[in-house]
């Protein structure tokens, strides 16, 4: 189903009391106004994944995500947290092929693609992200770099695995710079990533396809980035954190 999201990336940010406080604003909000089109989703570090799912019970629309998972199903790994133990808390949602993790933590397209089959095992659904440094848009080549990227995870996935897939795209000089991509590079990109997703698995699939963008989304940008025919909403780092901020976020959204 090609769904309305908004999902909130907190990242390593704020302590457990800080994270109830937010949770607890944002359900205040929501108790206001909840935009129950939109599926809002917040994924949280995983220490306060069980507490935060607790507060969030029972709310129209309001699911809890992870940032991460391992790609190994179970067993001597120090550290990693499974597929199965997110699905034992009702985990729905985890982000995947974050830059930030590319990036810093190596990782690679084909570790991406193991942690999204764990998760649709577990009927998990992966919020798979994609996107392109600056140098790879100066070049003019950044749509041939994120299509490469998804042809090398993503398409190697069945068909009904795919349909379970939410995919972001973030272009890596946009994310918590303030700079957010021109809306026709938004456009251009998610259109040229939807055609391609067709080209491979065809026009169902890419019809249902719930396509986020991601960089430097805030209150005032956000409603602009939705409003564009191929985008479904965003994936929100830096303005996630703030309870009001994320509302006037989910708000934006027709
Ligand atoms: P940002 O982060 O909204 O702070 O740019 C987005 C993300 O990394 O998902």
């Amino acid at each position: 189903m090609r769904n309305k999201i908004v999902a909130a990336n907190w990242k390593m940010n704020q302590d457990e009391y800080e994270s109830k406080n937010l949770t607890y604003e944002i359900l205040k909000h929501l108790h206001k106004t909840n935009n129950s089109s939109v599926y809002k989703i917040l994924c949280v570090p995983f220490p306060f994944l069980n507490r935060i799912s607790n507060m969030c019970e029972g709310v129209n629309m309001l699911f809890v995500g992870a940032q991460n998972c391992s790609a190994f199903e179970s067993g001597a790994y120090t550290g990693e947290v499974s597929s199965a133990m997110l699905k034992s808390l009702s985990i729905s949602y985890v982000i995947v092929g974050h830059s930030e993790r590319r990036v810093m933590f190596k990782e690679s397209d084909d570790l991406i693609l193991e942690k999204m089959k764990r998760l649709i095992l577990k009927q998990i659904i992966p919020i798979y992200c994609c996107g392109e440094p600056y140098a790879e848009r100066k070049k003019k080549n950044h749509i041939r770099y994120v299509l490469n990227q998804i042809e090398q995870s993503i398409c190697n996935l069945k068909k009904k695995e795919i349909k379970k897939v939410v995919i972001v795209y973030e272009p890596i000089w946009a994310i918590g710079t303030g700079i957010t991509a021109e809306l026709e590079d938004v456009q251009e990109m998610h259109f040229a990533i939807r055609k391609f997703i067709r080209s491979k698995y065809g026009s169902s699939i890419s019809k249902n396809l719930s396509l986020l963008y991601g960089g430097s989304v805030n209150p005032l940008n956000a409603k602009q980035i939705f409003d564009l025919p191929d985008v479904d909403g965003g994936l929100i780092g830096g303005a996630s954190l703030k309870s009001q901020d994320f509302i006037d976020i989910v708000n934006s959204i027709n």
